[in-house]
């Protein structure tokens, strides 16, 4: 799969023009769609697998983590922290398995926007969250699909921790940088993104594909 990964096209030529009033939107008013069992349950195990390595490790999400290198990574590199790979695919999950994971790091299969809200509902803080490649939806009708147009976003206020997002486009970063910037009151910067040792196999393939790579980081603490 390396190497020939097609570069994102999209009509938008910048942030989209509704991407404000979207989040500003969603600031205002809560997001009560209901949650689901299958995601309650999903947040139990990932407590249970933090409380018998360490109850008080801090926290960290890799949202989105497809089949887990990245978790693996972020768990060796906080070797004193646990750290939650989750992802809504058990096929990404279990692709390549049994991966290593060391014993501060568990995969998990659950949905995010339930995920999110449960962890903000049971007071549970992040010391890192990591959005490495999410869906980039670059269609202009999609733009509440990005995880800065969703619904869920502001919950990530809650959750706290330095937030990391990367992306192959750069119009996604863009637009995550202001929107976490107006949900954290802080200027956030979108910018470029440069790695020999790619954490995740799509950043290896767009690496291997000549793409140029963005990130933005705040810290919401
Ligand atoms: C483009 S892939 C990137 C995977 C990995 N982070 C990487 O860089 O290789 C995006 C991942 O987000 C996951 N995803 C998308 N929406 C999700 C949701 N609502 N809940 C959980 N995972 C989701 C997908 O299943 C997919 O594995």
């Amino acid at each position: 799969m390396d190497g020939n990964s097609r570069f994102i096209s999209s009509a938008q030529e910048g942030p989209h023009r509704d991407l404000e009033e979207l989040v500003r939107r969603h600031m205002a008013y809560p997001f009560r769609k209901p949650v689901l069992d299958f995601n309650r349950a999903a947040l139990a195990t990932a407590l249970a697998a933090r409380a018998a390595w360490n109850p008080a490790a801090p926290l960290i999400l890799d949202a989105g983590c497809g089949v887990g290198w990245s978790t693996q990574r972020i768990a060796e590199t906080h070797a004193d922290h646990f750290v939650i790979g989750l992802d809504q695919s058990l096929d990404r999950l279990s692709r390549g398995k049994p991966l290593p994971m060391p014993g501060n790091a568990l995969l998990v299969r659950a949905d995010l926007v339930d995920f999110w809200r449960l962890l903000a509902e049971n007071g549970i803080r992040l010391a890192r969250h990591y959005n490495l490649y999410p869906n980039p939806w670059p269609k202009i009708g999609h733009l509440a699909r990005r995880w800065h147009g969703h619904a869920v976003f502001p919950v990530w206020r809650e959750l706290g921790g330095i937030v990391e997002c990367r992306s192959n486009w750069r119009i996604y970063v863009e637009e995550m940088a202001l929107a976490l910037g107006w949900l954290s009151g802080q200027t956030v910067l979108a910018e470029p993104w440069r790695t020999d040792e790619p954490m995740t196999p799509f950043e290896k393939k767009y690496l291997a594909s000549g793409h140029e790579l963005w990130r933005c980081r705040v810290d919401l603490d």
